[in-house]
């Protein structure tokens, strides 16, 4: 499985339908607090897969009932319910895909192209059954568990192998002595912009206002992107923001929190200091 699975995730055939469904996804709900939600931000970490216990609960369920007797209509019941409550699900899974690196694109798409096979066959099985044809919905449905079955595996696959959805620095305060730590003299930072500098290893972004400088991590929580390389932007209410370049997360430089998605991670910030004209940092308590 993993030579298939690497095989998919360098399929760059696959670009020329991950690139332009991507951009179209990401053109129809505009950055504000719908899409930060379906993302997962107000949680602080991914509302996907939290919705898809569900659809996958409800068709599990149904299809053990199908082996016993009397339960038909109950069985119809939990696919009814299972593929409605797929559809929140996917729109979530889908706005997170669109904003992920090409690679995890490659193999999101194929992961929701199971999972649309799963929604169509539990969506057939339903009619099916209403109209009275049971054998045949059951057999719909047995389909459409193996189906999202291979939708689920890579699923897995995204979250654990590839980190779709992972907090990216988690590890730092695993890296990262304690303790204060010099990371510039105040006097070489420029004033209101973005600077990076590396202490043990961690990239740091550093921020002066006269003579109150602000540290966070400098990799992005949701894939790592180097925010240095991003945009300040000054939110009327949390005052100065960083703005990711890759994907466009926006986190408050004062407290590290995610103003906007797709990362739902707060970023890591770091207490500062002043002494002796050296910025210091350390790990927040
Ligand atoms: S890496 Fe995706 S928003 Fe920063």
């Amino acid at each position: 499985m993993n030579r298939v699975l690497k095989k998919l995730e360098s399929a760059r055939d696959l670009d020329r339908i991950t690139l332009p469904l991507s951009g179209f996804v990401n053109r129809l709900i505009p950055v504000g607090k719908v899409r930060d939600l379906l993302h997962g931000v107000p949680l602080g970490h991914p509302l996907h897969p939290m919705l898809v216990q569900v659809p996958v609960g409800a068709w599990l369920s149904a299809v053990v009932l199908d082996r016993m007797p009397g339960t038909g209509r109950s069985a119809t019941v939990l696919i009814g319910l299972g593929t409605a409550a797929a559809v929140p699900a996917a729109a979530s899974g889908i706005l997170d895909w669109a904003k992920a690196h090409e690679s995890q694109m490659r193999v999101g798409v194929v992961h929701w192209a199971a999972n649309a096979v799963a929604v169509g066959c539990f969506a057939a099985s339903f009619v099916q059954r209403v109209r009275g044809r049971t054998a045949a919905g059951k057999r719909l449905a047995l389909a459409g568990l193996s189906a999202a079955t291979i939708g689920g595996y890579l699923g897995g696959h995204l979250a654990y192998r590839q980190a779709l959805g992972a907090n990216h620095v988690e590890d730092i305060p695993h890296v990262l002595a304690e303790g204060w730590h010099a990371v510039a003299a105040l006097d070489e930072l420029p004033d209101e912009a973005l600077t990076r500098r590396v202490v043990d290893a961690v990239p740091v972004l550093l921020y002066r206002e006269g003579e109150k400088v602000t540290a966070l991590a400098d990799r992005c929580s949701h894939l790592s992107g180097p925010l240095h390389e991003g945009a300040l932007d000054d939110n009327p209410e949390k005052g100065m923001c960083v703005v990711c370049p890759w994907h466009g997360s926006t986190f408050s430089l004062q407290d590290g929190s995610v103003v906007h998605g797709p990362a739902t991670s707060p970023q890591l910030r770091f207490r500062t200091r002043i002494s002796e004209g050296q910025v210091e940092i350390s790990l927040a308590a």
